[in-house]
């Protein structure tokens, strides 16, 4: 089979959405497998964050918020879908799920919520497009007519 896991990374940015719309439609025609990734800030004792547990369980239920509608809905269209929260610099949580799932595909927008300037990437999807082990597939937001 062509593409039996394929990874999907979603920040809430419109390019992302449009990404996850990409895995849903590969993967009812591969019948693969959709792992949903978000990576939310690394919280760091140093700069003195006074409620570090809160503040990450904060975070992490914020990442369901984003992640979980997502899974039921593609679920609900019979395709299986996992889903990985992570914390820590985005490309690094992108790849490393990647390599450990033995993906054979990323789907991901081109850029992001820091979407601001005309750069055709941001950095997380350069770091990715650079790094992966398997082929990218990268999606920019809908272009206002
Ligand atoms: N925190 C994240 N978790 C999961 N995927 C992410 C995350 N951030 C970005 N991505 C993925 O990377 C894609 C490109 O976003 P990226 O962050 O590279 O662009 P940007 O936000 O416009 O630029 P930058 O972050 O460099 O300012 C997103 O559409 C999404 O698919
Ligand atoms: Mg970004």
């Amino acid at each position: 089979m062509l593409f039996e896991k394929i990874l999907v990374a979603v920040d809430g940015s419109s390019a992302s959405m449009r990404a996850v719309e990409c895995a849903r439609k590969m993967a009812k025609l591969t019948n693969a497998t959709v792992i949903l990734v978000h990576a939310f800030p690394k919280v760091s004792e140093l700069l003195g964050e006074p409620n570090l547990s809160e503040t990450i369980a904060r975070h992490i239920e914020k990442a369901h918020d984003l992640v979980d509608p997502l899974a039921e809905s593609l679920q609900a269209e019979g395709v299986q879908t996992v889903t990985e929260i992570l914390q820590g610099p985005p490309a690094d949580a992108i790849l490393n799920v990647a390599d450990a799932r033995d993906v054979d595909l990323i789907i991901m927008g081109a850029r992001g919520l820091g979407s601001l300037g005309s750069l055709l990437l941001g950095s997380v999807s350069q770091k990715v497009m650079s790094h992966a082990a398997c082929p990218v597939m990268v999606v920019r937001a809908q272009q206002e007519a």
